[in-house]
């Protein structure tokens, strides 16, 4: 059952999105998932409250608020988690704070979203350094977010050059596109949101499922290695 909490200190990288996206590819694979929800805003809570209003909860997915447990108590919610879950996933605040901190402590991996801009980057380079400092030899990736399919500027090219040869990345980057959006706006995983034919679906399903592949496959090299 691995822990996997996506951090990233800038406000509006895609944790959110990305959290969603992986929790809905991982139970269409028939896994059950927890999300611990450890951000104050509660987007991954209210998105799991609205669907048990509508009485539209069962997904294998299950959101548990973290916000308001002290920073300390996070690896006990995450224990905890662990129990229930095949995978658990942790949606972290976008500012720099103890709790992701532990969390990620506490976690086998951690995937850092960032888009394609100065201002990502340093907050970023902030989150890998808190990573080293806190959470010494954890495997993490970068995934480049909100990018355009086709036509990128020379900048934003730069930047994921730079962003590339500083941090170990994932190959795909998280597009901007609708179905990604569909899951919070419509309170649905990606499978539902392609089921009720809002958004084509296809281009997201395939980055979210490569992305939790490159996580899968990574933690399995780390089985290996730890024998
Ligand atoms: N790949 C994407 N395609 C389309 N829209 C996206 C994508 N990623 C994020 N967004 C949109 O960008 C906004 C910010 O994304 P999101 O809430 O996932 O970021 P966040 O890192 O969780 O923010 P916060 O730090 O506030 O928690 C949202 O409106 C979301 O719908
Ligand atoms: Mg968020």
């Amino acid at each position: 059952m691995p822990v996997v909490t996506i951090a990233q200190s800038k406000g509006g990288a895609g944790k959110t999105t990305l959290t969603l996206a992986l929790a809905s590819e991982y139970a269409a694979l028939g896994g059950i998932v927890t999300v611990l929800d450890a951000d104050r805003q509660n987007s991954m809570v209210n998105w799991y409250n609205d669907r048990l209003a509508e009485d539209r909860a069962g997904t294998g997915i299950t959101v548990v608020d973290a916000s308001q447990l002290r920073d300390v108590d996070i690896g006990n919610a995450i224990k905890r988690a662990k129990a229930d879950a095949s995978l658990v996933l942790v949606d972290s605040e976008g500012t720099s704070n103890f709790k992701t901190a532990y969390a990620a402590q506490d976690s086998d991996y951690v995937v850092v979203p960032t888009r394609s801009s100065r201002l990502d980057l340093e907050r970023t380079v902030e989150t890998s350094e808190m990573l080293a400092r806190m959470c010494k030899g954890i495997q993490f990736r970068v995934l480049i977010t909100q990018t355009g399919q086709v036509a990128r500027s020379k900048a934003e090219l730069e930047i994921d050059r730079q962003i590339s040869s500083a941090f170990p990345t994932f190959d795909e980057r998280m597009h901007t596109l609708d179905a990604f959006r569909a899951m919070s706006n419509y309170r649905m995983t990606l499978n539902e949101v392609q089921q009720a034919g809002l958004a084509k679906c296809e281009r997201a399903r395939a980055i979210a499922q490569g992305v939790l592949a490159t996580i899968l496959e990574d933690l399995k090299g780390k089985d290996r290695v730890n024998g």
